[in-house]
């Protein structure tokens, strides 16, 4: 291997040197090698040269089954949210326009009933209003909950436009002020990178609504040079990342920055808000 020529000129030069280069085995095969070298003179001033060849193949194999099984389970971890949002989809819909048609059903029932009898006693007639009420109000709460599983916003409206209205729910349903920030063209992000990005800016809120007591939040997302950048900023107390929790949401956003090749950054301490940012190559477009 001509790399072992150039490091032993390497080491002539500075004294010492470190590098790797390949074997040939008796039987021809070649394998990975480690060679460490150094010069240096003894007590009667003889310049020596001492070094150690190792062979690596063990801990290179150990390596590629190391990277192996990350590359499997990111996989799996992708499959796993595809599945689940697949299935929140179907569940979703399922609730909708299942629950909600029978709910719809009921209620035009009760008001034809309402309508045709004409001699209802007092007490009837009240009980037909307040059947009609609930009825209401199931039909509200079918809509909350198929939208919470599954927010529409996903599946009709671009990523732009899912995060204000994501940010306008947070400031009409919690009287949290809520900023939006919109300079990027998301035209052609892929639906999975959008999903991403939808779900990493819905759990960053749920945390600020579940732990920030914040009053001030601001979102935004922009584009620049090679990058996409998606910040969430809350003005609440904070919190000590020291303190090694296992909850499984700011592993979940970590996760999903990574299923997009990107990076998410956590700035953060008592009582000086917490910032999440996430960095993500702009090649999902
Ligand atoms: N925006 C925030 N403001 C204050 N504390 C937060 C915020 N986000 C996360 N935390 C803290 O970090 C912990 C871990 O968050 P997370 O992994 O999402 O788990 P969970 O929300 O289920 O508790 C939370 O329990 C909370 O103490
Ligand atoms: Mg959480």
């Amino acid at each position: 291997d001509e790399t072992v020529q150039a490091k032993i000129i390497e080491r002539d030069e500075k004294g010492k040197v470190k590098g790797e280069f390949t074997g040939i085995r008796k039987n021809g095969e070649r394998f990975p090698c480690e060679i460490a070298s150094v010069l240096f003179h003894d007590i009667h001033g003889k310049q020596i040269g001492c070094s150690m060849i190792a062979d690596i193949s063990a801990r290179r194999n150990a390596e590629q089954q190391l990277r192996n099984t990350l590359d499997e389970m990111q996989q799996l971890s992708q499959h796993l949210k595809d599945a689940r949002e697949d299935e929140r989809k179907f569940i979703s819909r399922e609730i909708h326009d299942e629950i909600g048609q029978l709910a719809t059903a009921i209620q035009l029932q009760l008001y034809m009933l309402k309508l045709k009898s004409a001699d209802l006693s007092e007490p009837c007639l009240e009980k037909i209003n307040r059947s009609m009420e609930l009825s209401d109000l199931m039909i509200s709460s079918v809509r909350r909950i198929a939208t919470s599983i599954r927010p529409i916003a996903l599946d009709e409206r671009n990523l732009n436009d899912a995060l204000q209205w994501q940010c306008e729910q947070l400031q009409e349903n919690h009287q949290i002020n809520c900023r939006f920030t919109r300079e990027f063209d998301d035209s052609k992000l892929s639906p999975e990178a959008k999903t991403e990005f939808f779900r990493i800016c819905q759990e960053s809120m749920t945390n600020v609504l579940r732990h920030a007591q914040a009053s001030q939040v601001e979102v935004s997302i922009k584009e620049q040079g090679e990058n996409i950048y998606l910040l969430i900023k809350d003005n609440g107390k904070g919190f000590d990342t020291n303190q090694k929790t296992t909850h499984l949401g700011l592993i979940g956003l970590r996760e999903r920055a990574h299923s997009l090749k990107g990076e998410l950054t956590l700035t953060t301490g008592l009582g000086q808000g917490t910032m999440i940012e996430v960095i993500v190559p702009n090649r999902w477009k």
